[in-house]
């Protein structure tokens, strides 16, 4: 009687075990993943490097950083940056990490973390333009900038600008290298980061930078709890000096 009961348990345990293998296919068990949005054609804070498939920058870093303070693996989706917020209200993505600048605009839809890094706008012109030198300047002239992002926001309120509206960063600076535009407008890094990278061959930065801006990661209204779990997770980075490496890492020097 006791044998066979001995038998009946081994069996129920054998079942069992293999059953939860079963669950979990082949791989360890799986960390819970956080599906990050991001418009990843903006150096250096999300793109490829030539010939590569993998998502490399500034925002990939620390969203890596805050994943595994949080013990979850990030899965970087890249997404058009006028659809990222339809993105994480239609629930397809848990955040955005896109170098995205709080506004009051967006923050009536979305979570907004704490600001993670500083910026502002501005102005790329070719390196023989002798008629552009700020903002001002900017009046009746053609403007290439990204689709949905501040730059856009703000040449639209220059008087008589001929705004062009990109997909892409990258396709506005092109655009300003065939002559289909004056000037680019976008955020101060990447255009540093355009020009250093070989745009300064024929393109140059100048005037003043525009509105003090800061960027900071997205997630759904509803998400106070991973809201909350980010910051904690943005401090403790801060804090352990992981944040300062990567700041280093991508600009050459501290954070502000
Ligand atoms: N900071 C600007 C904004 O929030 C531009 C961001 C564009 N980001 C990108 N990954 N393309 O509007």
């Amino acid at each position: 009687m006791f044998k066979r009961w001995m038998a009946f348990a081994g069996l129920i345990l054998l079942v069992l075990t293999l059953g939860l293998a079963g669950c979990g296919g082949n791989q360890s068990p799986a960390a819970k993943v956080l599906k990050v949005g991001a418009e990843a054609t903006f150096p250096p804070f999300e793109f490829q490097e030539e010939n590569s498939k993998e998502y490399v920058g500034f925002d990939v870093d620390i969203m890596k950083a805050i994943g595994k303070q949080m013990g979850m693996e990030v899965q970087i989706v890249n997404t058009g940056f006028d659809g990222l917020i339809p993105a994480l209200e239609g629930s397809q993505i848990d955040a955005i990490a896109s170098a995205m600048t709080i506004t009051d605009e967006r923050a009536k839809k979305v979570n907004f973390s704490k600001p993670y890094y500083k910026s502002g706008l501005s102005i790329v012109v070719k390196s023989d333009n002798v008629t552009i030198n700020n903002f001002k300047e900017l009046e009746g002239k053609r403007i290439a900038v990204q689709i949905g992002t501040t730059g856009a926001e703000a040449v639209k309120k220059i008087k008589d600008a001929k705004v062009r509206e990109y997909n892409s960063a990258s396709e506005a600076y092109l655009e300003l290298k065939a002559d289909g535009a004056d000037a680019v407008v976008n955020d101060l890094p990447v255009n540093e980061y355009y020009l250093a990278k070989g745009g300064s061959k024929d393109a140059k930065l100048v005037g003043e930078v525009l509105n003090a801006e800061e960027y900071g990661i997205a997630v759904a209204k509803k998400d106070t709890e991973l809201a909350g779990k980010i910051n904690k997770a943005l401090d403790e980075i801060k804090q352990n000096g992981e944040y300062a490496k990567i700041y280093e890492q991508w600009f050459g020097k501290k954070p502000q």
